[in-house]
């Protein structure tokens, strides 16, 4: 069963789908990380942004991996911290936009699905990565608190350029961050983890019952 869980940043995702499929007992794909990974190999090496060619050719060449402790890894660097960096942050969309880039993310993305039960997060799950996942959950949160809980995880950056930078990026991802037609939708802005993962949990078991 795959479970997808898509949103904006700062909304749970990343802390929800990892406490979810630790409970479930099933693998955790974390789709952000690997669009992070490739845009940290691009600044590293000084490649234009804006070329989306190259940036297909630099992600085919250079798959990101994770080990069994989720751990980021891409030209056989552990990024694991590098890429939660401001820079990363701000670059991150731009390289996600580009067609090339996206299929090849896509095809890589399909093939863990593939593999069994997964929770898999990110912004195009449900609608165009996995758009049979079984369960599909859609987290969503006022943009203030969405950008207090980034602060915690972004000690490099102020408050006020982190929420800049958060919503020029809710503007950059617009386009493929729409929630899917049968996605259930769970605000987050009053909710606990435990509880955001327990309304999962019954979503998920009420499917494997039916
Ligand atoms: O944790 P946060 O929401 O900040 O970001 P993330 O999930 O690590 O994703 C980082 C960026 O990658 C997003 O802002 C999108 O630009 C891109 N992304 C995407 O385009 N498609 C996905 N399935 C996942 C991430």
């Amino acid at each position: 069963m795959i479970v997808a869980i898509d949103g904006p940043a700062g909304a749970g995702k990343s802390t929800v789908a990892r406490a979810l499929a630790e409970r479930l007992g099933f693998r955790y794909l974390d789709t952000g990380a690997m669009y992070r990974a490739l845009t940290w190999l691009a600044l590293k090496r000084g490649l234009p942004l804006g070329e989306g060619a190259a940036l297909g050719a630099l992600a085919r060449d250079h798959p990101v991996t994770f080990d069994e402790n989720d751990r980021v890894f891409i030209d056989g660097a552990d990024v694991t911290s590098a890429i939660r960096r401001s820079n990363v942050d701000r670059m991150v969309s731009v390289v996600a936009r580009h067609p090339e880039v996206r299929e090849v993310m896509r095809e890589r993305q399909r093939e863990l699905a593939a593999q069994g039960d997964a929770v898999i997060e990110g912004r195009d799950i449900g609608t165009v990565v996995v758009p049979a996942a079984a369960v599909k959950v859609y987290l969503e949160a006022d943009p203030n608190v969405r950008a207090r809980r980034r602060q915690s995880e972004r000690p490099d950056i102020g408050a006020d350029a982190l929420a800049t930078d958060l919503k020029l990026r809710d503007e950059q991802d617009r386009a493929r961050m729409e929630p899917a037609a049968d996605a259930q939708k769970i605000d987050t802005t009053l909710l606990a983890v435990d509880e955001v993962v327990a309304q999962i949990e019954a979503l998920v078991r009420a499917r494997a019952a039916a």
